[in-house]
């Protein structure tokens, strides 16, 4: 379906829990957050109720975040059950990697696509301080694990902040050139309460590319890979993978924008930026017919702006970005 400005919406992302096995940066507060109770999080059968009717107004790719999507129980049959939804044509997921050596093979029989992989720096200390708790050899080998059940092509997302892993952006981008890896360089964005410190430490992503060319080579764009979204990407003569990046605040991409969310428990919201969401957890528990549901999502998708504001400061400070879904 089309929405009030003539973009086609075809892309839910679906937040499947608020818990996370790290405390990124940029991502919670220093105290962390106070996790949803169990209950008011959407059961898998309601997860699937929504997108089945998701489905009828044209959904057909659907991205499972979080938190961290691995952390939660059952997550390789919710994958099986979605994948086995008429109308999904693709289901990926956003993890930071911690729990594929465990998961990868299964999900991936169960009808998972791709995977993306966060991973800011390939330094352990580093890594250690940007995710407070991590180890960055258990990320390095899920990112092994996803290359080796065939997730292809494997997606790095790399959040680059000034003063803590900018200097690393030509070693990330190194990444591409031996393994087909797809390094993705995403500019911070504003987002929850506890990320005044990335005030000033924001990097536009053409001084990433700038840097990168200048040290490693010429970038030759690339027309497409697989799961294009809002990322363009180049490639390093001869190389494996590409570098891709994110640009949502130097050059924002609203005008091709073909997605909704849903939070982990229950909110419909048409835009990321927007703090306006449609309960979908309330009607699912009085069981509400699946029709009601297709006018919900209708309405998130009339409702979604024609642009995010995020530069005139962001209305939604109740939500850190673990709870919405990255
Ligand atoms: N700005 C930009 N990217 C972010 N992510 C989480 N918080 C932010 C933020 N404030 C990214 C993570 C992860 C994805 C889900 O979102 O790096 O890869
Ligand atoms: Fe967890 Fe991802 Fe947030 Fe890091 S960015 S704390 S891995 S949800």
């Amino acid at each position: 379906m089309r929405d009030a400005y003539r973009r086609e919406i075809n892309y839910l992302r679906v937040s499947v829990t608020d818990k996370c096995n790290l405390r990124c940066l940029y991502c919670m507060p220093p105290e962390g957050v106070e996790f949803l109770p169990h209950d008011e999080i959407l059961r898998a059968e309601e997860i699937e109720a929504v997108i089945r009717a998701a489905t009828k107004v044209g959904i057909r790719k659907i991205r499972l975040t979080g938190g961290e999507p691995l952390v939660r129980k059952g997550i390789n049959d919710l994958v099986r059950n979605i994948s086995n939804i008429p109308g999904i044509d693709d289901i990926t997921l956003t993890t930071n990697g911690l729990l594929l050596p465990s998961h990868a093979a299964a999900l991936k029989k169960s009808g998972l696509k791709r995977v993306n992989i966060s991973l800011d720096t390939l330094k352990s200390e580093r890594y250690r301080e940007i995710t407070r708790i991590g180890d960055l050899a258990c990320a390095w080998k899920g990112i092994q694990a996803a290359l080796d059940a065939g997730l292809h092509p494997v997606k790095i997302n790399t959040v680059v902040t000034r003063g803590i892993n900018d200097d690393e952006v030509e070693a990330m981008a190194h990444l591409s050139l031996k393994r087909p890896l797809h390094i993705r360089f995403i500019e911070i964005m504003p987002i929850g309460d506890g990320n005044s410190w990335a005030e000033g430490r924001f990097v536009p992503a053409e001084e990433i590319m700038e840097k990168i060319s200048r040290r490693i080579g010429r970038l030759h764009p690339v027309r497409s890979i697989e799961g294009d979204g809002p990322a363009k990407y180049y490639r390093f003569e001869g190389a494996e993978g590409t570098v891709g990046f994110i640009t949502a605040m130097s050059n924002h991409f609203c005008g091709n924008c073909n997605r909704l969310r849903l939070t982990s428990s229950g909110g419909l919201r048409p835009c990321l930026y927007d703090s306006r969401e449609i309960d979908l957890k309330t009607p699912l528990r009085r069981g509400a017919e699946e029709r009601e549901l297709i006018d919900l999502i209708m309405d998130a998708i009339d409702m979604k702006p024609d642009r995010h504001h995020m530069h005139e400061g962001w209305a939604d400070r109740k939500r850190v970005m673990s709870q919405i879904g990255g």
